[in-house]
C-alpha cells in the first residue's frame, strides 16, 4: 500500500516515521509532483495540484477536525474524506473554553489588571445563573465543551443542525436546533461559544443580527473558524457596550495582520489558533487504524469521522 503525505505547514519526518511503524509494509512518502500514485493520502490544506496529480486515491485523511480548506478544492466525486474524530482535541477544547468562560465570569482579567497596578480590590461575586453559556455545534468538540461547562454548574444551551437527545453526555444541557431554534438559543445565552464547522450555511453566522440577540453584557468565544465572525459587527457591539468582550482563537486571516483592530483591543483576548492542537501520536494511531480497517474491507460508513461532503462537515 502506498500513502502520500501532503500537509502544508507540517514537518513531515515524524509523521512519516509514525505512519510507517503503525502500518508495517506501507510505503509512506511526502508528495511531490509526478510521484507514484498512492492509495491513501494524509493531508492538511493540500494544493489543488496534489488532488489533480493523484486520481487513484481511495480516501483522504485530514489531520484536523475542520475540512473547510480541503473542501474548497475540486475533489473527484465520491472520493471519501475522513477527518480527525477527537484524537485528543476535545479535552483541549474543554480546557480552553472553560478557562475563557471562567476567566470572564470570575473577572480574573480584571483582577490581573488590578494586581499589576498593586491594587487590592474586591468585586461583588456574580451569579452563575446570570451567565448562561450557549454552545454552537454539539458535535465531537461542542458536546465535550458543553459537558465540561456543566461540571462548573453554568446553565448551558446547545445548538445543532439536527435535534439531539439531551440525555447521557448532554444531560442538563438545554437543546435548540435548526434555523428555527437559533434566535431563541441566542436570547437564552450570554456567553457564546462557537464550535460549528465552516460551511456555506455557517459562514458569517456571528454577525450583528445574531450577536445583538445575546443577553446584555454578552461574551463571545470563537474557537471554530475566523470566517464565522463578522469582525466589524463584533467591534461595533463592543463599542456600544452590548457585548462585554471576546476571546478569539481563529481569524479570517492567520496570522492576524499587525494592523488588525483586534490587536490591543482592551476587551479582546487573542490566541494564535491554538485552542485544540492536532496531537501527532494520537492522530497517527487513529488514521492508521482507519486505513488498515478500510484496506481490509471494512465499509467506510462504519468508520467515525467520515465527512458528508454535501453538508460540508
Ligand atoms: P462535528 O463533530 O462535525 O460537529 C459539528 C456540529 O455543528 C454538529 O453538532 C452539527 O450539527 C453542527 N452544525 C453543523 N452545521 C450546522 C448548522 N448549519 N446549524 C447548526 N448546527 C450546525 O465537528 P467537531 O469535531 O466538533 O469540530 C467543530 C469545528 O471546530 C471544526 O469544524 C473546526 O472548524 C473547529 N476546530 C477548531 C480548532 C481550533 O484549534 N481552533 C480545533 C479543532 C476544530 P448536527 O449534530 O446536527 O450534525
Ligand atoms: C483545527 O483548526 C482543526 O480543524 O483541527
Amino acid at each position: 500500500m502506498r500513502i502520500a503525505f501532503c500537509c502544508t505547514g507540517t514537518a513531515p519526518e515524524p509523521w512519516l516515521q509514525g505512519l510507517s511503524s503503525a502500518l508495517p509494509g506501507a510505503e509512506v512518502q511526502v508528495w511531490a509532483p509526478g510521484a507514484p500514485q498512492a492509495d491513501f493520502a494524509v493531508v492538511w490544506a493540500p494544493p489543488q495540484a496534489f488532488i489533480d496529480d493523484q486520481p487513484g486515491l481511495k480516501a483522504l485523511f485530514n489531520i484536523g477536525a475542520g475540512v473547510d480548506a480541503l473542501l474548497k478544492l475540486r475533489l473527484p466525486p465520491g472520493l471519501p474524506v475522513v477527518r480527525l474524530d477527537d484524537a485528543g482535541m476535545s479535552v483541549q477544547m474543554a480546557e480552553y473554553v472553560c478557562h475563557a468562560a471562567i476567566r470572564h465570569f470570575r473577572e480574573f482579567d480584571v483582577y490581573e489588571a488590578e494586581s499589576a497596578q498593586g491594587q487590592w480590590s474586591f468585586h461583588k461575586p456574580r451569579a452563575r445563573a446570570d451567565f448562561p453559556v450557549g454552545v454552537m455545534g454539539l458535535g465531537v468538540l461542542g458536546a465535550r465543551v458543553a459537558q465540561a461547562l456543566r461540571t462548573f454548574e453554568f446553565p448551558v444551551n446547545g445548538w445543532s443542525r439536527t435535534p439531539k437527545n439531551m440525555a447521557g453526555a448532554l444531560e442538563g444541557v438545554r437543546g435548540f436546533a435548526g434555523a428555527n431554534g437559533f434566535h431563541d438559543f441566542l436570547a437564552e445565552s450570554r456567553i457564546l461559544v462557537n464550535l460549528l464547522p465552516l460551511t456555506a450555511d455557517t459562514q458569517n453566522i456571528l454577525d450583528r443580527n445574531a450577536l445583538q440577540r445575546l443577553q446584555p453584557g454578552g461574551y463571545v468565544i470563537n474557537v471554530a473558524r475566523g470566517a464565522h465572525l463578522v469582525d466589524d459587527d463584533l467591534l461595533a457591539l463592543l463599542a456600544s457596550g452590548h457585548l462585554a468582550g471576546a476571546t478569539l482563537d481563529v481569524f479570517r486571516t492567520e496570522p492576524l495582520p499587525a494592523e488588525h483592530p483586534f490587536w490591543g483591543h482592551p476587551a479582546i483576548t487573542i490566541t494564535p489558533h491554538t485552542s485544540a492542537r492536532t496531537l501527532r501520536d494520537e492522530s497517527i494511531a487513529q488514521i492508521a487504524r482507519k486505513i488498515a480497517a478500510f484496506a481490509n474491507g471494512q465499509p467506510l460508513a462504519q468508520l467515525s469521522g467520515v465527512v458528508d461532503v454535501s453538508l460540508g462537515y
